[in-house]
């Protein structure tokens, strides 16, 4: 795609310009959108920049370890990760109400990447905006607007730390950002990935967050991935998940008696998240899911899908 090629190139003229001898910090979440963003800064100054990595203990099943082989196989940029899983776990021990569970790990993440980023000389932080993200903030500020959910970002640190920002990204969308990411030749699995939030799986796991509650809900979410994946449907659905529910029900496993609690299905498609439809499944397809949770993941005997659109629902249970 001769248009990405150009887009990268000038992309990489301007990051120098702006940066000039500077050293840049970047946040790794390990999405697509802060993924390209080091790589894209990467290509244009090399050693000069510095990854943060914060793993808050809410990420997928081997996402932190996929992240960290991505850029240990580059010797080229600086990757610092910070192993921080206790520290929110603790914090979020008895924490239900959803608000409560945004603003507890993001007043977090802030002050662990903040940290870590001050031992690191930095003039600039990179951050992975996309153009939506950038509408969407100046029509907040153009009138009243409802704050659904907190989002999560690093708040008033540039301003703090004296920092300038890069946001390469800021004028693409997100078909865009992944197209770029295949011109910078990263693989396919990462620049399909799903989006996946901030806050983690602790938006996912209703109720007090707990590692038990984890662990089931990650294997849980892994099966439904790999089934989607196998049917060849992952592209075609714009986030496909599981949410561990609160709730225990009866079921009967051999010729016993279960009582466990119950899994949600979610997946739905979109063009930028503002609007979705629900990913209309063969209800064959949920049953055979269902079957293979229930049979290998233990806590789970019950599996629901979602059926609502956005609006009235929201995307994430929380
Ligand atoms: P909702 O649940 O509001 O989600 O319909 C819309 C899209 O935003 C993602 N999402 C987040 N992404 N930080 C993020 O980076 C967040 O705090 C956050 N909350 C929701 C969600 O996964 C969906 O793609």
């Amino acid at each position: 795609d001769w248009t990405m090629a150009t887009f990268r190139d000038e992309a990489i003229a301007s990051i120098r310009a702006q940066v000039g001898e500077g050293r840049v910090i970047c946040g790794l979440s390990g999405g697509v959108d802060s993924t390209v963003t080091a790589v894209l800064l990467a290509e244009a100054i090399g050693d000069r920049l510095t990854c943060i990595f914060v793993d808050h203990g809410l990420l997928r099943q081997n996402e932190a370890a996929d992240v960290e082989a991505m850029f240990a196989g580059r010797n080229d940029v600086i990757f610092n990760k910070v192993d921080a899983a206790d520290l929110f776990l603790e914090a979020l021990d008895g924490v239900s109400d959803p608000e409560a569970k945004r603003k507890t790990i993001g007043r977090l993440f802030v002050e662990v990447f903040e940290k870590e980023a001050r031992r690191v000389n930095g003039d600039f932080l990179a951050q992975g905006t996309l153009y939506p993200d950038v509408i969407e903030s100046v029509s907040a500020t153009g009138g009243p607007s409802v704050t659904i959910k907190s989002h999560h970002n690093v708040g008033g640190l540039p301003e703090r730390m004296g920092l300038k920002l890069v946001e390469p990204l800021r004028l693409l969308f997100k078909d865009e950002v992944r197209a770029l990411g295949r011109e910078l030749g990263l693989s396919e699995l990462l620049v399909g990935r799903h989006p996946f939030p901030g806050p983690g799986l602790a938006i996912r796991h209703p109720g007090p967050v707990t590692r038990e509650g984890l662990d089931v809900l990650r294997k849980a979410d892994a099966i439904y991935i790999e089934e989607i994946r196998a049917a060849g449907l992952y592209n075609a659905i714009w986030q496909a998940f599981a949410v561990l529910l609160p709730v225990q029900t009866v079921g009967v496993m051999g010729d016993a008696r279960t009582y466990e609690r119950v899994l949600a299905l979610r997946a739905v498609t979109s063009t930028d998240g503002m609007t979705a439809d629900i990913y209309p499944f063969d209800i064959n397809f949920l049953g055979r899911v269902a079957a293979r949770i229930v049979n290998e993941v233990r806590g789970v005997n019950r599996v629901v899908y979602d059926v609502t659109s956005k609006p009235p629902g929201t995307i994430e249970w929380e």
